[in-house]
């Protein structure tokens, strides 16, 4: 029978590296086989559990959580050319902000590995012992923080620090001023119970991973643009092939980041098809609180929110634009290259 119920130990279990991750004297974390592939950290144990709980999942009729294009839309600033236009025209900050800006928002992650949550069991009335969500305080969650902010007091760097490596070898060592996340923009519904059937710590618990999915999965858009400037022949000049290697490393980010969207589609889609018990005594199928909750986050995060993030955005960008001598011309050229605002009304 296949194996579904795991040990921290076996969870952790990892490959023996050929090579470590390293540039520069600093240790990244994860490696490379024999042959040079890259090896995601803490990947074996994982995988193989993961790959498990996803086939018992199939066998009893469920799916992981649908996450696809869609939820990919929303305006964007800059956006690839726009921000190919300010780095040919000798304007760095606003990609070399961005890059520390999203090197610092990973560092943030390691809160999940630092976090105490519940005990999911107490809530569902099927057995999830054999479940991925019946190993997330047996380490899923923590190695899932540890990948975003790195093991500092072992000297190992999780994805904040392989920003910062990649910021450096394109950009050169403190090529701006150090720069910090603007302020997160808060949903108009945070703070309300949108599950109220449960008690808050649990309906905590649930908001979180799907916003936790919906981030995860966005980032990848923005990540794989950081990856096709740095490769663009024409930009860093001076630099190509450390911007090469800097497009490598935001590669290894990106394979890294397929484990935990993976992981986030699984334990909500595990969920989806258990039975919670309420606060009446009652019983509630997953499905309905997840379909219910996710339904309005994904108008927040996909329209509202892109929006709201792009308009501030510029306003920090707008400065920066005109403190160059040509400034006000590139800003005219930059503002033709924005995402149109209403596709659907533009073209009709
Ligand atoms: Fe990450
Ligand atoms: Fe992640």
């Amino acid at each position: 029978m296949t194996q579904l119920k795991f040990t921290t130990e076996e969870l952790y279990d990892d490959y023996e590296y050929a090579a470590l991750h390293e540039r520069a004297g600093v240790r990244m974390h994860g490696g490379f086989d024999s042959s040079g592939r890259y090896l995601p950290p803490r990947s074996r144990g994982r995988r193989k559990a993961i790959v498990a709980w996803t086939e018992a999942l199939r066998a009893r009729g469920g799916e992981l959580f649908a996450a696809d294009a869609s939820l990919l839309t929303g305006a964007r600033m800059p956006n690839v050319a726009q921000q190919t236009l300010l780095l040919a025209h000798g304007i760095g900050r606003p990609f070399w902000n961005s890059l520390t800006i999203t090197g610092k928002i990973e560092g943030r992650g390691r809160i999940l590995a630092e976090m105490a949550f519940p005990d999911l069991q107490k809530v569902i009335v099927e057995d999830i012992s054999g479940m991925a969500l019946g190993h997330l305080n047996k380490g899923l969650l923590v190695m899932h923080g540890i990948d975003e902010g790195g093991e500092p007091d072992r000297g190992i760097g999780g994805h904040d620090v392989m920003w910062f490596v990649a910021r450096d070898l394109a950009f050169g060592p403190d090529a701006f001023p150090d720069v910090d996340p603007p302020e997160s923009i808060a949903r108009p519904e945070a703070g309300q119970r949108l599950m109220p059937e449960l008690a808050p710590e649990y309906e905590a618990m649930l908001s979180f991973l799907m916003n936790l999915l919906l981030i995860e999965f966005r980032a990848e858009i923005g990540f794989a643009s950081t990856q096709e400037i740095l490769r663009n022949p024409e930009l860093f000049k001076d630099r190509r092939a450390e911007a090469e290697e800097a497009a490598e490393i935001v590669g290894r980010i990106r394979e890294d980041e397929l484990i935990h969207v993976e992981s986030l589609r699984l334990y909500l889609g595990e969920i989806r098809e258990l039975t919670l018990r309420t606060l009446d005594g009652g019983t509630v199928r997953g499905s309905t609180l997840i379909d219910r909750f996710w339904d309005g986050l994904v108008r927040w995060a996909t329209v509202d929110q892109p929006a709201i993030a792009a308009a501030n955005q510029y306003e920090t960008l707008k400065p920066m634009i005109l403190e160059e001598p040509e400034g006000a011309r590139v800003l005219a050229q930059f503002d033709a290259l924005a995402d149109r605002k209403a596709p659907a009304a533009a073209s009709g």
